[in-house]
């Protein structure tokens, strides 16, 4: 390699990496909820996830069996934690939730009913990092987790006991 070679490869790193950080501190990067990802950010962060999920989700199997007890102590439970977020029984979305990009899903109309149990209890655990998504490894113990997970793997597919609790808009304790 030729010294003019390296000389101009390091000068075009050191151009770059001034471009950079010329753009972050000019304020150039949205740092509000308000504003929109692009379509690069969308797509890096969602092949991201799916890719941790691949990895660390894998093999995690739910210990609980969908019971009325288990699903209704889940209903409870997701009450508290996740409905501010992701929605009751009937549409109406809160504040909270409006606020937040990307989006919280509301799952009685867009259900993780699809996704394995181990990724809903995995998201339930870590949360999802740079959105409103929060980790509840350190206030929920595994078992109310996996109730909340088996809950929401199971929303549309309730037993009748566990279903009229939904609906009731109350969890029986
Ligand atoms: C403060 C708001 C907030 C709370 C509270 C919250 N979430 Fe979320 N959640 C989000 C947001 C925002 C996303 C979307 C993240 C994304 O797009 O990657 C999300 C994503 C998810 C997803 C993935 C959805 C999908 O379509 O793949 C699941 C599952 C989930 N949350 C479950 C829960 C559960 C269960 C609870 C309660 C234990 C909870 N969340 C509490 C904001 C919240």
């Amino acid at each position: 390699m030729g010294k003019a070679f390296v000389l101009g490869f390091v000068t075009a790193i050191a151009t770059m990496t001034a471009a950079v950080c010329f753009f972050v501190m000019s304020g150039a990067l949205p740092a509000g909820q308000d504003s929109k990802p692009s379509r690069l950010e969308k797509w890096v962060a969602k092949r991201s996830l799916e890719a941790t999920m691949r990895r660390e989700a894998q093999g995690l199997e739910n210990p609980l069996q969908p019971t009325d007890d288990n699903l209704t102590a889940g209903i409870a439970l997701y009450r508290v934690h996740c409905q501010v977020c992701h929605g009751g029984t009937e549409g109406g979305v809160s504040s909270i939730a409006r606020g937040l990009t990307p989006n919280a899903p509301q799952l009685a109309k867009d259900g993780v009913e699809d996704d394995p149990e181990g990724v809903i209890y995995w998201k339930v655990v870590h949360g999802i990092r740079f959105t409103g998504m929060p980790a509840f490894s350190e206030t929920l113990s595994a078992r109310e987790m996996w109730q909340i997970a088996l809950f929401a793997k199971h929303m549309d597919s309730l037993p009748p006991g566990a279903r009229s609790a939904w609906l009731a808009g109350k969890a029986a304790p």
